[in-house]
């Protein structure tokens, strides 16, 4: 008997299909920032109603992060100001579901779920409509400052790179000790029996993650005989 000793890497493509880091609406509105008092930014009252369950990626002068404290009403040209009830996650958490709350009679006098996701540079958030109006999700324009944003917010909707994001692919190589012991009653040599392994390990990893495309690279192989 044989034992095969695979030292194999796992090249770990995230699809860019289905990675939100790579397909949002970008929404450029300033008049979502905190700062925003009454209809000031905007010269009318805001409502987020009509804006359609997807992800977006916040990105003005106001601000690229929904703020992490309770807003005061009439602001970010709404009355009922939505603010997100926790943290942004890490970039190692992936996608997570946050409670975001509208400030009406109360701080929190109603809540919605919704996805957000860390995309190292940027966040994006799966946001959902407000069921009335006026309600608008905010923006903290202290999040602008950190992306270098100034107040020229006009000048970045002629960037391309707002209108249709680049996907980036996230790739991220994993290695893992795998032993396998081989039984043959054919006299099958080391270099077969590692092929037959590795293109059998390929074939259950693709079963296994369909939505991912996973390279298995044969790194180091050791064979070495076992007592029976
Ligand atoms: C991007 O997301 C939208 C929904 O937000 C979806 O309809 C579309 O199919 C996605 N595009 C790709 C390439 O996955
Ligand atoms: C994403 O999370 C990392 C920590 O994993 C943090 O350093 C970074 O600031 C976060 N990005 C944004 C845009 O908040
Ligand atoms: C935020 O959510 C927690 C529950 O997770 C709740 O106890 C708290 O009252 C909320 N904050 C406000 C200001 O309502």
């Amino acid at each position: 008997m044989r034992s095969l000793i695979l030292l194999l890497g796992c090249l770990v493509t995230e699809s860019t299909l289905t990675d939100p880091c790579g397909n949002y609406t970008v929404l450029e509105q300033p008049w979502r920032s905190t700062d925003c008092k009454d209809t000031d930014c905007s010269g009318q009252w805001m409502c987020d109603t009509r804006l359609g369950k997807a992800w977006y990626r916040l990105k003005s002068s106001g601000g690229w992060k929904i703020p992490e404290h309770v807003v005061p009403k009439r602001r970010c040209s709404t009355d009922f100001t939505i603010w997100l009830n926790g943290s942004h996650p890490t970039v190692g958490q992936g996608e997570v579901t946050k409670t975001v709350c509208f400030h009406g009679n109360t701080d929190c006098s109603y809540t919605l779920e919704i996805n957000i996701k860390n995309c190292t540079d940027y966040i994006v958030y799966e946001l959902k409509p407000p069921p009335h109006c006026q309600s608008a999700y905010c923006t903290d324009p202290e999040t602008a400052d950190a992306l270098g944003l100034n107040d020229h917010s006009t000048q970045q909707s002629t960037d391309p790179d707002s209108l249709s994001p680049t996907p980036s692919p996230k790739t991220d190589t994993q290695y893992k000790m795998i032993n396998v012991e081989v039984h043959s009653k054919m006299k099958v040599d080391d270099e077969t029996a590692k092929g037959i392994v590795l293109k059998r390990l390929q074939q259950m990893t693709d079963e296994q993650c369909p939505g991912k495309s996973i390279d298995l690279n044969q790194v180091d192989v050791q064979c070495s005989d076992v007592d029976p």
